[in-house]
């Protein structure tokens, strides 16, 4: 075990924390974030689909509303879906099913059949946010909370690092099913959920968001970037096959097809580049970036998220929901202590196995 020499610069470290952004520190400071959203219900574009729609326009309120009233730790609002929503959910349901087992990948492909077993996720039944986060919870530690639209990058991903994910909750308008301008619930629950549910992917997402805390606006502008070209557009490459992983793909039947039709321009993920890569919402991305595995995204966002400019680091505690700020010796400490805790278990797992073994 290394023995670190005590260090004395505690008042420069808290002169260096003044000039940090703010960041949510426990769970329930993301009612204070989570409410800054850049759009807000029924104020839609003009060329938005419903824009004309005033019964559209009032339900799109009537989702704001409740995810503007929501806090912490609240069971999420059931929704009655009418029926025109359910009809425009089934048929985005059904063409993406078409697509999914030649496209989606693998983690994919299993986790979704479990939405349907507990979720009750059918071409005739728009998910409740509240089940789904509820078997996410189970799954990965993943919860959900509603939104009422598109949030600031930096409050977005600080959800992500306490393993939250912001969803909206209303459907698109029925003019045109396969087609959104924006997210929407079918957007969050067939193109997000099922990878959420995937330990390896949900880690990859909550260090993005752990990387976010506190990084200055040109930080959090190239993790954002990181995340629209993995988290929403990523690739990977499954027995020698393109495989879609990202939730902006999976609930498109259009750019799914269009990025893995042999005609996209494909690179391999690398922080340092992707980051600088600009993002398209309009129309198809110019580029999508594909990694070995979500393992080895993580591996590299983890070594790009050391490059990011801040006084300190973090660490998630899990027990109490928050996060530790490791930025002078004792905090520091306490983190060698749980290791060494950790490290007993597993020598002791080992004990017993050689013991079982007879080694
Ligand atoms: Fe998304």
């Amino acid at each position: 075990m290394v023995e670190m020499e005590p260090l004395d610069n505690s008042c420069l470290q808290e002169e260096d924390m003044q000039k940090v952004p703010w960041f949510p520190k426990k769970i329930s400071d993301l009612d204070k974030c989570a409410n800054r959203v850049l759009m807000y219900g029924s104020d839609l574009d003009a060329d938005h689909p419903g824009f004309k729609d005033n019964v559209y326009r009032k339900r799109r309120k009537y989702f704001a509303d409740l995810a503007m009233a929501y806090k912490h730790g609240e069971p999420i609002p059931r929704i009655e879906f009418t029926e025109e929503e359910v009809k425009t959910w089934g048929v985005v349901y059904r063409e993406l099913n078409k697509l999914y087992p030649s496209h989606a990948c693998r983690e994919y492909l299993k986790n979704l059949p479990l939405l349907s077993k507990y979720c009750e996720c059918r071409e005739d039944n728009i998910p409740q946010l509240e089940d789904v986060s509820r078997f996410l919870r189970e799954r990965t530690g993943f919860t959900i909370r509603p939104v009422a639209g598109y949030l600031s990058p930096r409050d977005f991903l600080a959800g992500l690092a306490f393993r939250v994910f912001h969803c909206t909750q209303y459907v698109r308008h029925s003019s045109d099913p396969l087609y959104t301008p924006e997210p929407d619930t079918c957007h969050e629950l067939l193109g997000h959920v099922p990878l959420l549910a995937e330990p390896s992917f949900a880690q990859f997402s909550q260090e993005i968001g752990l990387a976010s805390l506190g990084a200055s606006d040109d930080s959090i502008q190239k993790l954002a970037t990181c995340y629209f070209f993995t988290v929403e557009f990523g690739l990977c490459k499954q027995e020698g096959q393109l495989r879609a992983y990202g939730a902006g793909l999976l609930s498109s039947i259009s750019e799914l097809k269009h990025a893995l039709s042999g005609k996209s321009k494909i690179m391999p993920f690398d922080p340092k580049v992707t980051s600088k890569q600009e993002c398209i919402i309009t129309t198809f991305q110019d580029v999508y970036f594909v990694s070995d595995s979500f393992e080895e995204a993580k591996v590299k966002m983890r070594e790009f998220a050391k490059t990011i400019k801040r006084p300190f680091t973090v660490r998630y505690n899990p027990y109490t929901q928050s996060v530790d700020v490791l930025k002078d010796t004792p905090s520091i400490n306490s983190v060698v202590e749980e290791l060494r805790h950790e490290l007993d278990i597993v020598g002791d797992a080992l004990n017993r196995l050689n013991k079982q073994l007879g080694v």
